[in-house]
């Protein structure tokens, strides 16, 4: 377990299954249809350092919530050693999921809560079978700038794959906009919740994100409304046709106003960063939105917190292993992604491992970050005390379920 133990193991998690003892990771899906049954939902979480999986575990743990991490594509590379990440390639990110794997597995094994670890905005069938290969219980095949039959075909392909080895799938239909990298677009388009259906249909995928008015990144635009209707439309849609499924919230951060102004005020130089309301989140996390995935938020105050660190401690912005960093965010003003600051780091980053102090004092900034959003969105999404309502089901169970309904 990663924190100090803070109650009894629920006695399913003590169990020997299947040869495995405290069985370390649960398919997603455990954990989402948790969220269906009792009307709340799940957020997650996106991990770019071991340290920040350790805290995302930890502070779960304290509010006695599932948890759901998630590292992207992108992710996987910079955790398997490349500060260059958006060059990363498939032997890259097979490192870096192997990396985070391990340690999410670690810190998963002795905990009383229930952990999934799922591959965010996975671009291709390698990079899911790379994932699932280091140990993710759960792949999103993004497909959603593929025309709709070829986003099918290759779901598809990922859901027999994935589904053979008792691993959730999520697809995404409909584009969310967004002013990251290559993976997303300038503009969005509305999910269609006709053609939802048809994708669970015909997919056999167990989540889906749908596009319906969040964005990704920290410029979601001032007043930004989620389409709400669009989520209902779907979801009444699937209950007519008896489908089962999730659908998926992603561009959800809420970008913490006063977070923003902190790191201006340290120095940063971060404009028309706005979010997606909590109320707006809460509104649809009771009408069929289940999972809502969060970065921004996290990179946010991770920032906060560095900026903090060297501004009241001087003499850190010489130190022999950290010093770096305090160069970075000097030279970045306007960055907000801690794998801009983190690469003197990596040892840290990819292993956990903290050489000496000045370096610890940077993961702290790291665990504190991480805590402080997380901990509201578990409150905020209803997940708080939920963990002991997951089924404890292992992967190969979930196989042969998958192999039952012939999906
Ligand atoms: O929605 C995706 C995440 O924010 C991942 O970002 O692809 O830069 O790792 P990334
Ligand atoms: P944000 O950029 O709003 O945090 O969205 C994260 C996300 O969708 C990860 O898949
Ligand atoms: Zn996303």
């Amino acid at each position: 377990m990663v924190s100090q133990k803070i109650g009894p193991l629920k006695p399913e998690y003590t169990q020997e299954k299947k040869g495995r003892v405290n069985m370390p990771l649960v398919p997603m899906k455990a954990i989402l249809d948790a969220t269906e049954k009792y009307n709340y939902a799940q957020g997650a979480f996106n991990v770019n350092a071991v340290c920040q999986a350790k805290a995302v575990i930890e502070v779960h743990e304290m509010f006695r919530s599932a948890a759901i991490l998630q590292g992207a594509d992108l992710a996987n590379a910079f955790m398997g050693g490349r500060t260059d990440f958006a060059q990363g390639t498939l032997e890259d990110k097979k490192k870096g999921a192997l990396n985070i794997a391990n340690a999410v597995k670690k810190y998963a094994e002795h905990s009383p809560i229930p952990v999934a670890l799922h591959l965010d905005h996975g671009k291709n069938m390698e990079s899911c079978v790379a994932a699932i290969a280091g140990g993710y219980t759960s792949v999103m095949i993004d497909g959603s700038s593929l025309p709709f039959d070829e986003n099918v075909e290759l779901t598809r392909e990922v859901v027999k794959y994935a589904h053979e080895r008792g691993d959730t799938v999520e697809g995404e239909l409909g584009v969310l906009a967004g002013v990251d990298d290559h993976v997303f677009a300038a503009n969005s388009t509305y999910t269609n919740p006709m053609d939802a259906v048809k994708f669970f249909r015909q997919t056999g995928v167990d989540a889906l994100a749908i596009s319906y008015g969040t964005k990704h990144g920290a410029n979601k635009g001032k007043d930004t409304v989620i389409r709400k209707e669009i989520a209902i439309a779907t979801k009444e849609c699937m209950m007519h046709e008896g489908i089962e499924g999730t659908l998926v919230s992603h561009g959800s951060s809420t970008v913490p106003q006063y977070i923003v102004q902190e790191i201006n005020t340290l120095g940063g130089d971060i404009h028309d960063a706005y979010g997606i309301k909590k109320e707006q989140l809460k509104e649809v996390s009771k009408l069929g939105i289940r999972k809502i995935n969060v970065d921004t938020d996290i990179r946010l105050a991770v920032t906060r917190n560095l900026r903090e660190l060297f501004r009241d401690n001087a003499a850190l912005r010489d130190s022999a292993s950290i010093g770096g960093i305090y160069k970075l965010l000097l030279d970045n003003p306007s960055a907000f992604d801690p794998r801009v600051f983190l690469p003197p780091i990596m040892d840290t980053v990819m292993y956990g491992n903290v050489p000496d102090k000045d370096v610890a004092r940077v993961v702290d900034c790291i665990e504190r970050g991480v805590k402080e959003v997380v901990g509201t969105l578990i409150v905020e999404f209803d997940s708080v005390g939920k963990a002991l309502l997951i089924e404890n089901v292992s992967l190969d169970e979930m196989a042969e379920r998958y192999r039952k309904k012939g999906i």
